[in-house]
């Protein structure tokens, strides 16, 4: 059996201090997620924060690092694409609010407000910024401290499409500026607007009902909200992002693609230093979680879905799709395998060039091998299939050999049937096996034979023509001309 433990679970964000964890939880803090814009620059007819990054919606991502600052409530502003945002997201601790037409960010947050317990902080993230982590919510969360404003801002080497920090000769800051609306001399600043804001909730009421829509894009900003806090003479702070990477919004396709490569650099950073030896760090992509035991190795361009175990010792060859399995101590995968729901005990090999489709169990040593496919089967201890089969519905017992090119005919047009292989069988090659069938213990199936009914344990069972040879045949002469 596979032994779990000594697996190394990989947290998604570093852990928040102490004091800074027991401040979030005296605090109480409310957090409105914006998620109802269009994504006109994405071209897709799907809602933007449903984008998948590293296997998981934008909206998921972003709702993971807020989880982490334990909010008392969280809001989710939804439109475009409504129901299936609703449906697609993971958790039940969401409060959904309605915006019936995405009339800007401002006019979004005012739609949650109502349901906003005044005497919290309201912290408002982004639904399209998927990697910003927890600490940095935090401590923007503290940065907002008693009756301030914070902003989370950065530094970018292009600021193209943020809003832009303005300040005045002192320093100090005096509001956001759109892209849209920016003049020349405001887009040179490289001092960016990440589009999160922490602020108490009764302030943030106050600014909300100024807030209009006298800009270019006609839309109700909340960055507005920035310019009637410094008129009311309301400390305005702003929260560096550590790492500037943590601030970037996923608005077309290409923007989409780069965080993905940061979101896996990220990821493979972390699994190396928990000790995974990964051949090429940039050539791995892990679109889920993986666990894994000491001196696994995986070779290059290889893909992890869903929720995948690795065992000690485990070694991937190069293009290898693994989703949703579990892989034993001493697993050997060669090159050019999918494996997706399987269970494979410690020991066995599979591949090159291998498919186990889901429910596939393989016990201990067993091998499968080139252009073999299962699904739904279970091998035996030491059971072979080295090439060339189809296996599905079948459970096959210990040291049972399957030769090459023996199918399974499990599917009769309307209903799947199940094959059963007694230990230490032999069935020959190119041999069909009409389910539902029985190979008795120790059967041998003689090759080329198609079996519709049970084999009979420790007989050797045929169906084959007899060979003929024709003495009066002449091979066909082409006619000289
Ligand atoms: C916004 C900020 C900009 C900041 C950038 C950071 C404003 C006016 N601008 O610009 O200063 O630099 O984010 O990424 O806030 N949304 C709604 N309802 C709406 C409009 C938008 O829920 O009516 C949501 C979107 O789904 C998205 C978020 O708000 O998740 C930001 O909207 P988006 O249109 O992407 O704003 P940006 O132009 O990127
Ligand atoms: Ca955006």
């Amino acid at each position: 059996m596979i032994v779990r433990d000594g697996f190394r679970s990989s947290p998604r964000d570093c852990p928040q201090s102490r004091w800074l964890a027991y401040y979030l939880r005296m605090k109480k803090t409310e957090v409105i997620v914006l998620a109802a814009g269009k994504g006109t620059r994405m071209h897709s007819d799907e809602p933007k924060v449903l984008q998948v990054l590293g296997g998981q919606s934008l909206l998921d991502h972003v709702l993971g690092a807020v989880r982490g600052v334990t909010p008392s409530r969280i809001y989710v502003v939804y439109g475009h694409g409504g129901e299936t945002v609703r449906r697609s997201t993971v958790g039940n601790d969401i409060n959904w609010v309605q915006q019936e037409s995405p009339l800007g960010t401002g006019h979004a947050v005012s739609q949650a407000m109502p349901f906003v317990d005044p005497a919290a902080d309201v912290l408002v993230v982004c639904g399209d910024v998927p990697l910003v982590r927890t600490q940095t919510l935090a401590r923007l969360v503290e940065a907002a401290g008693s009756r301030r404003l914070a902003l989370l801002t950065s530094v970018l080497p292009d600021p193209t499409g943020y809003g832009r920090i303005i300040r005045d000769d002192r320093g100090k800051l005096q509001k956001i500026v759109e892209e849209m609306d920016a003049s020349d001399e405001q887009k040179a600043i490289s001092e960016i607007n990440a589009g999160f804001i922490a602020a108490p909730a009764t302030l943030v009421c106050d600014w909300l009902a100024h807030v209009d829509d006298a800009n270019v894009q006609r839309e109700h900003y909340l960055t507005d909200v920035v310019r009637f806090a410094v008129a009311a003479g309301v400390p305005v702070v702003t929260c560096a992002a550590t790492d500037r990477n943590e601030v970037r919004g996923v608005n077309s396709r290409a923007e989409l693609a780069k965080a993905e490569r940061i979101f896996q650099r990220r990821q493979v950073a972390r699994l190396m230093a928990d000790g995974l030896s990964l051949r090429d760090p940039e050539r791995f992509d892990l679109r889920g979680s993986l666990s894994f035991g000491a001196d696994s190795v995986v070779d290059v361009n290889v893909i992890v879905e869903g929720n995948v175990q690795l065992g000690a010792r485990v070694t991937i060859g190069p293009n290898c799709q693994i989703r949703d399995s579990i892989l034993g101590d001493d697993v050997v995968v060669e090159a050019n395998c999918v494996i997706d729901g399987a269970t494979v005990e410690a020991g066995c090999v599979i591949g090159p060039f291998a498919r186990l489709r889901p429910e596939t169990e393989l016990a201990a040593g067993a091998r499968v091998g080139n252009f073999v496919e299962t699904k739904k089967t279970r091998l035996g201890a030491g059971t072979k299939a080295n090439h060339l089969a189809y296996l599905g519905d079948s459970d096959v017992g210990k040291n049972v050999n399957i030769g090459a090119g023996v199918i399974t005919c499990n599917y009769d047009g309307t209903r799947k049937h199940t094959t059963i292989i007694g230990d230490d069988a032999f069935i020959g090659s190119d041999s069909q096996l009409v389910a539902p069938v029985t190979i008795g213990a120790g059967a041998t199936i003689g090759a080329g034979s198609t079996i519709r009914r049970d084999a009979p344990a420790g007989k050797l069972t045929v169906t084959r023509a007899q060979a003929k040879t024709l003495d009066h045949w002449r091979s066909p002469k082409k006619k000289k001309r």
